[in-house]
């Protein structure tokens, strides 16, 4: 157990929940969840599920109708035509294929190359099956989109996986086609499994916009996809996720799941699959229309602060500012923004070493309370200078 970490966004919260019981005012900028309700129409057809008999087990891998959704979904947004309800396993959150698939093909020793900073659970669930974490530095100067030549550096023959997520948590950088296309040709080269972190995949700003590393050659047979509910449709609380895996690994990643869970919730995948529909569209790219402008408020006022700096993400709904000018570490920003600012925010440090120097706040909350949350850090910056 001693080797399992895990995420402190929840502690900051219960940190932050504790003062606010004390009767302080906290700004909450340290939980990645979308602040919007779930769409009234998906609401609605886990109510009719219920109502129609969706109240029991289901399949391990998911209710057929929900994995040949999520099949379609998937071709259709990500321009593949090569994924059918085989490939899909749905499991509660996207979070479970971190384990499952990890745990379905990695041994003792195997060596897994990870972004960091990056989510926390990938470094944890390394350790915890006894193979060897191999940080990939993100750098601020590249955007926070990782450097190919860094990763080639990192692979060795006991190299077995490289995880990759884009749009990124904490950084909001995305990987660019051309950067894709060259992990899939080391991925090929070295015969390595890309574990495809694609929760973010439709949150993504501007021109820019989502490649999956599954569509180049060769790595339909090598890539593992996790994405999910969660951020796209606003449906944290559902745990409703899924992975895509070559067919041979879905099978062993579904004999884990009938080894933990035995199934996801039936009435919550049938909502999923209208999730999945064109109906909910609209309300998704509203979703998307105001993260951005909460996106560019966010950018604009870090950067008015004193020794903050910070450059603008594509994607995801994170801002991960450089905080060195301030001379304060990432730990001590975060603890000082809580108590004196009342503003809660992450170290960069939870996200693995390489985040110092840098805190992460998530803009999923609103305009009003994203300024009022700045006007607090600007005053108590300027209080130390
Ligand atoms: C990069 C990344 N992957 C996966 C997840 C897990 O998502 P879920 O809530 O669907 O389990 C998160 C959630 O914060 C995330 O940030």
């Amino acid at each position: 157990m001693s080797r399992l970490g895990t995420e402190t966004a929840f502690e900051v919260l219960l940190k932050a929940r504790a003062l606010e019981a004390q009767g302080r005012s906290i700004v909450h900028l340290e939980i990645g969840e979308p602040d919007f309700d779930t769409p009234q129409n998906v609401i609605d057809a886990a109510k009719n599920a219920l109502d129609n008999g969706f109240t029991h087990y289901g399949p391990a891998a998911g209710l057929p109708e929900a994995r040949a959704a999520v099949a379609a979904y998937m071709n259709k947004t990500r321009g593949y035509d090569f994924y059918d309800a085989d490939n899909v396993v749905i499991t509660p959150g996207g979070k479970p294929i971190m384990f499952f698939g990890m745990m379905a093909v990695l041994d003792e020793g195997d060596e897994v190359i990870y972004p960091n900073p990056g989510f926390p659970i990938y470094e944890s669930v390394i350790r915890f099956l006894g193979s060897v974490p191999v940080p990939l530095q993100l750098k601020e100067e590249n955007e926070f989109r990782l450097d190919v030549a860094d990763l080639e550096a990192l692979i060795t023959p006991k190299t077995r996986m490289v995880i990759i997520n884009t749009p990124q948590n904490p950084t909001g950088g995305i990987l660019t086609h051309d950067d894709l296309q060259k992990i899939a040709e080391l991925a090929v080269k070295h015969d390595l499994i890309v574990l495809s972190d694609e929760i973010y995949s439709q949150v993504v700003y501007g021109d820019f916009h989502h490649t999956s590393i599954a569509k180049f050659p060769g790595m339909y047979e090598r890539t593992m996809i996790l994405d999910g509910f969660s951020k796209t449709f606003a449906m944290t609380g559902w745990r409703l996720g899924y992975g895509l895996f070559p067919k041979d690994i879905a099978k062993l990643v579904a004999k884990l799941q009938t080894n933990c869970t035995s199934c996801t919730s039936s009435f919550s995948q049938i909502a999923g699959i209208e999730a999945l529909d064109d109906r909910t569209l609209p309300r998704v790219n509203e979703f998307l229309v105001e993260f951005e402008r909460r996106r560019d408020v966010i950018v604009d006022r870090l950067n008015e602060i004193p020794g903050f700096r910070c450059i603008k993400p594509h994607g995801a709904f994170y801002v991960f500012p450089n905080i060195t000018g301030t001379g304060m570490t990432s730990a001590e920003m975060e603890h000082y923004l809580l108590n004196e600012a009342g503003v809660a925010c992450l170290s960069g440090t939870a996200f693995g070493a390489y985040g110092e120097g840098f805190i992460r706040f998530s803009y999923a909350n609103s305009i009003e309370n994203i300024e009022e949350a700045m006007r607090r850090v600007k005053a108590a910056i300027e209080k130390r200078l």
